[in-house]
């Protein structure tokens, strides 16, 4: 479904600072229906190469197809009817705050060339009802809760009718359970509607919970890659450090008393860092 091909983004230099190559030589193929988790650290290009896909930020080289369309291959009026199929949501939500949770979402349909406002209407209402809002469509976004507003952006991303779905962060503002309900929203619109959901995160719980496979990103480039199934049959020999923490059992912190560590040059290193 997407398949991005020899991938390179570099950033022009500003003043101050050189140019910035942001994902370098990245190609990955996502199926239709999957669920493709990227993860990585702060400033890996996570969100670079997601804005790849939908050619937010075009590719300084290589090649972005998403369906039968090769999307680096259109100018900017093939592109623009080519991003309908694309739903985007982000980590801020990103909602407009003068128009209500019903308006946004018409709002984005309006976008995507749906004229008759009698038909918005009824399709913004169909997709707030698929994420259980329809009791907040008048409502504001102050007047919503962050999960709420989450549950806005992905009706609003779901509204056109997209055959992919690409999340920035999507949970990253939200606490644990919000971020339960939102990822279980993710889920059942992969499962109902087939839509194919690719997710950018830097939290292991929301890739462990969601992915049916696995990229992780390191300065730029996919440094690691597998399956969901490969974390859970214990088959999976991971290379980074990223890859052996979701084989592991989450976070863990050693608080034994100082006079027990066995090198206090190990703590002296650590503070060293913190400072
Ligand atoms: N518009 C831009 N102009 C210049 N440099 C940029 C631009 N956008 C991103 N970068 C740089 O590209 C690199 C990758 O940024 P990106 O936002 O893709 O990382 P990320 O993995 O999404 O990080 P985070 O987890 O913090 O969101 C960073 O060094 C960043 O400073
Ligand atoms: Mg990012």
């Amino acid at each position: 479904m997407i398949s991005l091909r020899h991938v390179t983004t570099t950033f022009a230099a500003t003043r101050g600072r050189g140019p910035v190559t942001a994902v370098y030589d990245v190609s990955l193929e996502v199926g239709r229906g999957r669920i493709q988790g990227i993860i990585g650290f702060s400033g890996a290009g996570k969100s670079t190469l997601l804005r790849n896909i939908n050619l937010l930020e075009r590719p300084s080289s290589g090649e972005v197809q998403v369906g039968d369309t090769v999307l680096t291959g259109l100018g900017d009026e093939g592109l623009r009817r080519a991003r309908h199929q694309i739903g985007m949501i982000f980590q801020g939500f990103n909602l407009v705050n003068n128009l209500t949770a019903a308006q946004n979402v018409e709002l984005a349909l309006k976008f995507a060339g749906v004229r008759d406002r009698a038909v918005r209407r009824r399709r913004a209402a169909e997709a707030l009802e698929i994420v259980d809002l329809s009791g907040k469509a008048s409502a504001y976004p102050a007047q919503l809760s962050g999960g709420q507003k989450q549950r806005v952006a992905i009706a609003r991303a779901l509204a056109p009718e997209p055959e992919v779905l690409l999340c920035d962060e999507p949970t990253s503002a939200l606490d644990p359970f919000t971020t339960a309900s939102v990822l279980q929203y993710l889920a059942d619109v992969n499962r109902e509607f087939g839509i194919t959901v690719v997710i950018v995160t830097h939290e292991m719980e929301v890739i462990k919970a969601l992915a049916d496979d696995v990229a992780v990103m390191e300065d730029g480039r996919v440094v690691e890659r597998f399956g969901a199934q490969d974390l859970l049959s214990g088959s999976f020999d991971p290379a980074t450090s990223i890859g052996r923490y979701l084989v592991s059992d989450g976070i863990s912190v050693d608080r034994r008393p100082a006079t027990d560590v066995e090198s206090t040059a190990q703590s002296e290193a650590l503070l060293e860092v913190v400072r």
